[in-house]
């Protein structure tokens, strides 16, 4: 039996470019609350759910970061100690999944971590409510493949598949703690 009281904390981070809907899907998943309104994130929020994984409390510590360039800076200390990257794009902007290498390795420049070569990200398409879609499943799909990487997609707005992109990368993140 475990002697071990409190719950094992994971920090899952959110990165990509700014708008795509970090802060809409964290707050979705987190609250249940979506709004229309654009508020640009400055440096980090983080915000904490508790969860339950094969039977063990786990306290899941989302991080969202700025996408907005002249906030990153701030960010990117915020980057070590990291258990589970999540990489997000808008699958209604071709640009924002272009962006995405760039950003993964920036994290692993940045963030440090143990084993670079191992460390689990999460992809996550975002606003396929939207009917002007530009990255298709396949396409997407595609790239996770290439950088071995589990890939969702879903809608913050409508509340489509928020869950199991979080639950995917708390099971990655507990892999690495
Ligand atoms: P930064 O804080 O600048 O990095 O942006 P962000 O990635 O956190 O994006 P945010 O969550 O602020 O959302 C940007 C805009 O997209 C807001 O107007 C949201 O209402 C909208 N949005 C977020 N998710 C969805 C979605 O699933 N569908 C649609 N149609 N719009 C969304």
């Amino acid at each position: 039996m475990s002697d071990r009281k409190d719950p094992v904390t994971l920090k899952i981070i959110l990165i990509g470019d700014s708008g795509v809907g970090k802060s809409s899907f964290m707050y979705r998943y987190v609250n249940h609350r979506f709004t229309n309104m654009y508020r640009a994130t400055i440096g980090t929020d983080f915000l904490s759910k508790m969860i339950t994984l094969d039977g063990e409390p786990i306290s899941l510590q989302i991080w969202d970061t700025a996408g907005t360039e002249r906030f990153q800076s701030l960010g990117m200390p915020l980057y070590r100690g990291t258990h589970c990257c999540m990489l997000v794009f808008d699958v209604a902007s071709s640009a924002s999944f272009c962006s995405l290498d760039g950003w993964r390795q920036e994290f692993l420049v940045q963030g440090e971590p143990e084993d670079p070569a191992g460390f689990p990200f999460v992809v996550l398409g975002n606003k396929t409510d939207l009917s002007n879609r530009e990255v298709s499943r396949r396409k997407a799909l595609q790239w996770c493949k290439e950088i071995g990487a589990d890939y969702f997609e879903g809608s913050a707005k409508e509340d489509l598949d928020i869950e199991k992109p979080f639950l995917r990368a708390a099971e990655l993140g507990l892999q690495q703690y």
